[in-house]
């Protein structure tokens, strides 16, 4: 490069005011630490194919962290009484949510022929053993405690799973803010064993049924109750389109965790995270 070049460089970045020199500051790449991140792809088989696949996993596993971080956040604000904070942090899930399940169009572009290509190098690696998703499905109150035995190698992982057991969901405090606003749920409700399943109450019903019957006057209530349904309704989309993808992908194969595969995936539709909530529109 010339002397001319290089002058006529420098001036380009000078007018447009672009800083040039980061020997002493920090770069995008160094602030969002994308060496690790974009060093993580490590295709187990070399195959064109397995990158789209360990993408995929990746980002839905981001986009879960983030839907970890708003819904908890939600819950501590509910609890506070503070329902205007987590409303905007329950909207902003459901975009999430509406993100992840487009990411089922991508990963639609792999054939049968190019999963099988490299399928046998996951071993017994599978999306059920995702410990984000079972720590989003304790966080809305589907708690599932003999999943944990797949996290005993990992002590700290273990202990965080058993925190997110013990703690009260999205759910549960949604029901106490019901109580706080004088309805009368039942103690078996606002006093339950955290690590169980959420079961469904005649009292959360009824109360649900009142906000729903007079909105004017519990509108915070019930704008509450649309954004769980609003989560739960996309959580299903998300579960519905990975059932699909995967019976177009392996058919009825048994799944690498050891599942049998579409059939197990079908089953899991049927579980309800907030019962209550959907049981009133047959009744409203
Ligand atoms: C070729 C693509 C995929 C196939 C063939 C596939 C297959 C399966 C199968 C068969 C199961 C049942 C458990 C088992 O026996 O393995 C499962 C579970 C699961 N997969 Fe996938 N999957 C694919 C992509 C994804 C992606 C992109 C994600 C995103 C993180 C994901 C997340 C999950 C989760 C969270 C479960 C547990 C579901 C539950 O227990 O409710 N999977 N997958």
């Amino acid at each position: 490069m010339t002397e001319n070049h290089l002058h006529a460089k420098e001036k380009w970045f000078e007018e447009k005011g672009i800083h040039t020199d980061f020997q002493n500051r920090m770069t995008y790449g160094e602030y969002l630490c994308l060496d690790k991140i974009l060093s993580s792809q490590k295709r187990l088989s070399g195959h064109h194919d397995e990158m789209l696949f360990i993408i995929i996993h990746q980002v839905s596993e981001l986009w879960m962290k983030l839907i970890l971080h708003e819904i908890k956040a939600a819950t501590d604000s509910i609890q506070k009484g503070n329902l205007s904070a987590a409303f905007k942090m329950l909207a902003r899930v459901s975009k999430i949510q509406s993100q992840i399940i487009e990411s089922w169009d991508v990963l639609s572009t792999l054939t049968p022929t190019e999963y099988m290509e490299f399928r046998d190098k996951l071993g017994q690696a599978s999306g059920f053993q995702s410990y984000q998703y079972r720590m989003i499905e304790f966080a809305l109150g589907y708690k599932t405690h003999h999943i944990l035995e797949i996290y005993k190698k990992d002590q700290e992982l273990y202990d965080r799973l058993n925190e997110a057991l013990h703690a009260p969901s999205l759910y549960d405090v949604s029901i106490q803010a019901l109580s706080k606003a004088g309805f009368e749920i039942h103690p078996r409700v606002l006093h339950r064993d955290y690590t169980q399943p959420y079961e469904a109450d005649p009292s959360v019903e009824a109360a649900w049924l009142t906000v729903y019957r007079d909105v004017e006057t519990y509108w915070d209530l019930y704008e509450l109750a649309e954004k769980l349904v609003d989560i739960e309704d996309w959580l299903q989309q998300w579960r519905f389109r990975h059932m699909k993808t995967v019976e177009r992908i392996i058919g009825f194969k048994m799944g690498t965790g050891g599942s049998s595969g579409v059939n197990y995936l079908k089953k899991v539709l049927d579980q309800r995270f907030f019962p209550e909530l959907w049981v009133l529109r047959t009744k409203l």
